[in-house]
């Protein structure tokens, strides 16, 4: 399915709805379940919309858009926003039918800076896995041009560091609890083997390049 690459990001945020899931709720499983995804998706992601919107309520930033407000602010209002576009980064970077490998610009781009897709992926797994508590792992395309595996912590997202995001994976254990207890790697090693869209990533780094 070729998804809506990224929400109009300029409503305000008192204005701002939850950006639709580009699949449906079942579609993931048997990697990440239905069960799963209904409360990511409807208790953790809407949450932090609903509550960005009560944080921000008569104040000047609820005329702010979500971007602008995740350059602009710091502490509980910059989480809630920084949450609710990792999560619509997250919902985007998988696809029912990912998996597999890139192809074109994205694949020889990964060669040159990681060695090889299998180098690539490897080392995406052991970053992943191993951050410490709860965030997220992505794949940037970094200020030199370079792509880099990247982990931020809570909300941490790499717009904060002028990086382009061209993939994420959730780390919370609210993604894979329900589905995987306490494995975090098999919910990864799936992740990255079913689901992750390459499409996705392509179409993000592409969009970077006709920016700069
Ligand atoms: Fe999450």
């Amino acid at each position: 399915m070729r998804k809506q690459q990224n929400p109009d990001y300029s409503v305000p945020i008192a204005r701002a709805e939850l950006a639709p899931l580009p699949y449906a709720k079942n579609a993931l499983a048997p990697h990440i379940g239905e069960q799963t995804v209904e409360l990511h998706y409807e208790k953790h992601h809407r949450g932090y919309l609903n509550k960005l919107k009560k944080a921000v309520a008569d104040k000047p930033e609820a005329q702010q858009g979500l971007l602008d407000v995740i350059r602009t602010q710091e502490g509980k209002v910059f989480n809630l926003a920084a949450q609710v576009f990792n999560h619509d980064f997250y919902w985007r970077s998988l696809d029912p039918d990912g998996g597999g490998q890139p192809s074109g610009d994205l694949a020889s781009r990964i060669d040159r800076d990681f060695g090889s897709f299998q180098q690539f992926a490897s080392r995406f797994l052991e970053v992943a896995k191993g951050h410490f508590g709860s965030g997220w792992a992505w794949l940037v395309a970094a200020n030199d041009g370079r792509l880099r595996i990247v982990d931020t912590h809570d909300a941490d997202n790499p717009l904060t560091r002028s990086q382009t995001p061209l993939l994420t994976v959730d780390v919370w254990e609210h993604a894979y609890y329900l589905d995987r207890q306490n494995d975090r790697g098999r919910y990864l090693q799936e992740v990255l083997e079913h689901l992750l869209d390459w499409d996705f990533a392509a179409r993000n780094l592409k969009e970077a390049a006709q920016r700069s």
